[in-house]
C-alpha cells in the first residue's frame, strides 16, 4: 500500500551547516521508497508517469512544473504532468527538452533565460531540469522540471531525479 508523501523539506535542516546536502539526499530516499510503493503491482505507463509527477510536484519544494513528454515518431508529446499548461510537442534538439532526448543526458538549466533556445511555457520558470528516459538503449521521453527560482537544481537533484527515473523505467512497461 502506498505510503504518505514526503513530507520533509530539506529547508528545514538548511540552517545546519553541511547538512544541506545529506537532507536532500534522505528526500530523494524517501522518494525513491515512495515511488517504488506507489508503482506496487502496476505497470501502466500513463497511470505511474501521473503518479510520479504528483509524487516530485507535491514532494520536492520550489517547483512550478513536473511531468514527462514522450517521444512519438514526430517528436516529443506531452504527458502527464503537475503545473500549468504547458506546450504539447517538442522537436528533438529543440529547448530543454529536446537537447536532453538528444544528448542522452541530463540537463541542467540555472538560467532558463541563458539557454539558448529555451520554450517558456510558464514564464514563472526560471531554472529547469531534464532527465532523459532511456530504456534498452532508446530515448522513450523525459522527466522534466522546473522551478521559480533560479540555480534550483544541483548534483543531488540529477542524482536523485536519475534514480527516481530508473525506478520509473523498472516498473513500468513503456512498449517494449
Ligand atoms: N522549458 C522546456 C519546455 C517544457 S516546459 O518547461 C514544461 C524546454 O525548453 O524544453
Amino acid at each position: 500500500m502506498a505510503r504518505p508523501l514526503a513530507t520533509i523539506k530539506w529547508g528545514m535542516f538548511a540552517s545546519s551547516p553541511g547538512k544541506k546536502h545529506e537532507s536532500k539526499k534522505a528526500l530523494y530516499a524517501e522518494l525513491v521508497e515512495q515511488a517504488n510503493a506507489l508503482f506496487e503491482g502496476e505497470h501502466d505507463f500513463i497511470a505511474n508517469a501521473a503518479n510520479l509527477s504528483a509524487l516530485l510536484f507535491h514532494s520536492l519544494p520550489d517547483l512550478n512544473w513536473a511531468g514527462f513528454y514522450f517521444m512519438k515518431e514526430e517528436g516529443l508529446v506531452l504527458g502527464p504532468f503537475q503545473g500549468k499548461p504547458a506546450c504539447v510537442r517538442i522537436a528533438v534538439g529543440k529547448g530543454v527538452c529536446g537537447t536532453a532526448a538528444q544528448q542522452r543526458q541530463t540537463v541542467v538549466v540555472p538560467d532558463v533565460q541563458k539557454f539558448p533556445g529555451h520554450i517558456a511555457c510558464d514564464s514563472a520558470s526560471k531554472s529547469e531540469i531534464v532527465v532523459p528516459l532511456i530504456r534498452f538503449d532508446r530515448v522513450i521521453g523525459v522527466l522534466d522540471l522546473d522551478s521559480p527560482n533560479l540555480s534550483r537544481f544541483d548534483e543531488e537533484d540529477r542524482r536523485g531525479l536519475e534514480a527516481l527515473a530508473d525506478v520509473f523505467l523498472n516498473a513500468t512497461d513503456v512498449g517494449d
